[in-house]
């Protein structure tokens, strides 16, 4: 059986049994990674474009690499180089872009909302790579991956997200689809870095540090998004690091077993020591190797292709 879901677009509304197949065909998709050949015939004759209006280096990468481990024709499409700069509109460059006969697209935008709008332009399927505050859908689904290779379950896990929440997308989707999954999440960050309405999320939302880190299985540090904030958020970065920021001290108070997790890119000695980043407790780069069969998986499963 395959998804129910048609694009993804969050998580907030996918199924804890779409979550599972995706989760179930990454580890397959893993599994081919380690081979001497990675590639994979799945998506042989389909055409995927990646839109992307924001920088990006893990999504973009790891996006464009999934296509072409999958046979994929993949074609990249960057803002900056574009006629954006000419002021051709979303909606006419996706126009054009579906004139010339694709099947998928893979879209990043710092508005909230425009990969749902692509799906009222275009027959292609359309997955987000991250839409300004809302959501990081693929993010949040390589998290739980790697999480579950590493603990070897996802259910009864508790999970403290630590940072600048209300800037972050990847906090949004893994609170969404990791509530899904049966974990029980926990929001943390000063008072101005929290949503205003933290009902939305479903979880437990604290500015205490250490009653969030009380008995974490999975610390996940989040990027103080410096490029989205107002100023006068927090009074100075060096304040953050000492009351937010993970370093070996605080290391030493949670579980002797949790692991340590970041999306990227760190900021190194703000919202995370170095040493912690490098430690063996760290599953930073895990992620990242997880990011290439998650968005395999999602591809081969939206894309329709043949069995792997
Ligand atoms: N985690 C993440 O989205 O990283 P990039 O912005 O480099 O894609």
């Amino acid at each position: 059986m395959g998804l129910q879901i048609q694009h993804l677009l969050g998580l907030e509304n996918v199924s804890k049994e779409d979550i599972s197949l995706i989760l179930d065909t990454a580890d397959s998709f893993y599994e081919i990674l380690q081979r001497e050949i990675k590639v994979v015939p799945t998506l042989r004759g389909k055409t995927v474009v990646n839109l992307f209006y924001e920088n990006s280096t893990r999504t973009r990468i790891s996006f464009e690499l999934a296509e072409k481990r999958l046979s994929a024709a993949a074609l990249n499409f960057s803002a900056s180089t574009s006629s954006v700069k000419k002021g051709e509109s979303l909606r006419d460059t996706i126009r054009n872009i579906e004139a010339m006969k694709i099947d998928m697209v893979v879209v990043r935008h710092s508005s909230a909302g425009v990969p749902w709008f692509l799906t009222q332009c275009t027959d292609a399927v359309i997955v987000n790579a991250g839409d300004g505050l809302h959501e990081h859908p693929t993010q949040a689904l390589l998290d739980m991956m790697t999480i579950r290779r590493k603990m070897r379950k996802l259910q009864g896990l508790k999970v403290a997200i630590i940072g600048d929440i209300f800037h972050s997308r990847v906090a949004r989707s893994n609170a969404w689809g990791m509530t899904t999954m049966g974990m029980d999440v926990v929001l943390c960050g000063p008072p101005t870095l929290l949503p205003q309405h933290t009902e939305s999320f479903g979880v437990p939302v604290t500015d205490n540090l250490n009653e969030a880190l009380e008995g974490a299985d999975v610390i996940m540090l989040l990027r103080m998004q410096l490029e989205r904030q107002a100023s006068g958020t927090f009074p100075s970065i060096r304040e953050y690091r000492d009351r937010y920021g993970l370093d070996l001290e605080k290391l030493s108070l949670i579980k002797k077993d949790a692991i340590i997790m970041h999306p990227g890119p760190i900021n190194r000695g703000i919202e995370l020591a170095s040493d912690v980043a490098d430690s063996s407790r760290s599953v930073i780069l895990e992620q990242v190797t997880c990011g290439v069969a998650i968005r395999m998986a999602v591809l081969y499963l939206l894309g329709g292709g043949e069995n792997a």
